[in-house]
């Protein structure tokens, strides 16, 4: 039986757990990953929270992390309320599908609660989140944009129930991920790895599909 802990992320683990998150995401959202270069820049963005950026260890080794902005819902009167949004979560391929992501999720899930946060929004594959309580954002009235569409991959997890109130609320999300648009800087990041082949896989047109379309009905 391993021996797993939970802890928060400390100065050095930062090259561990980007390592990690670049063989984690590498090749499944698109050819290469960026995510480990949002992880390296988004540390010292104001949108950061460090007290929500977590380290699994299996027998003193990382294996998963997960890392949380704030983000915002405005109301129709234009006023806003701080809500939380993870990412990346990730859990070394050797290691997924044993319910670490869950157990990720549950402990921060549960220091977000003691800080007083009660919803967070994802923007992801449902797959991985409609069994952790996430529902489409259609079912709690939250789009992009006021009356705008309801994106599929645009999901909303209460954390205290019946926080959000039947309220129409739009979702403006952190711009610490903004950095991933700068493509040079990206690669040059990437390339203080060790090479790895960039390649298509089928998971990156199942996001394409889910990025790109909405719950209409
Ligand atoms: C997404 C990720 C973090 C999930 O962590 P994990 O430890 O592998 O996932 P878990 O074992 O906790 O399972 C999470 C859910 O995934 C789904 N799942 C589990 N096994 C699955 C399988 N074999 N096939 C499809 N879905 C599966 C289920 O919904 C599961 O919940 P449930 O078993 O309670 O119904 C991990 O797979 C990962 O790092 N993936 C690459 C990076 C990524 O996509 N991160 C998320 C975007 S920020």
């Amino acid at each position: 039986m391993e021996h797993l802990t939970i802890r928060l992320e400390t100065e050095n683990d930062y090259r561990a757990v980007e390592e990690l998150t670049r063989e984690a995401f590498w090749n499944v959202y698109k050819p290469g990953a960026d995510e480990h270069y949002f992880v390296h820049t988004m540390r010292t963005h104001p949108d950061f929270i460090p007290e929500l950026a977590f380290v699994l260890e299996l027998d003193g080794e990382i294996v998963g992390n997960i890392m949380y902005t704030r983000a915002w819902l405005e109301d129709e009167r234009g006023e806003r309320k701080e809500i939380l949004s993870f990412g990346p979560l990730c859990v070394a391929p050797k290691h997924q599908r044993k319910r670490l992501g869950k157990v990720l999720i549950e402990h921060s899930f549960e220091a977000a609660r003691a800080m007083g946060y009660d919803v967070n929004i994802n923007f992801g594959n449902p797959g991985n989140y409609v069994s952790r309580g996430f529902v489409s954002c259609k079912k709690k009235n939250v789009s992009f944009v006021v009356d705008g569409n309801f994106p599929t991959a645009l999901l909303v997890c209460e954390l205290v129930p019946d926080a959000l109130d039947g309220k129409k609320w739009m979702y403006i999300p952190s711009t610490a991920a903004d950095c991933c648009e700068d493509a040079a800087a990206v690669e040059a990041f990437d390339a203080t790895f060790q090479k790895k082949e960039k390649a298509w896989a089928p998971s990156q047109e199942e996001f394409y599909i889910y990025s790109h379309s909405s719950v209409i009905r």
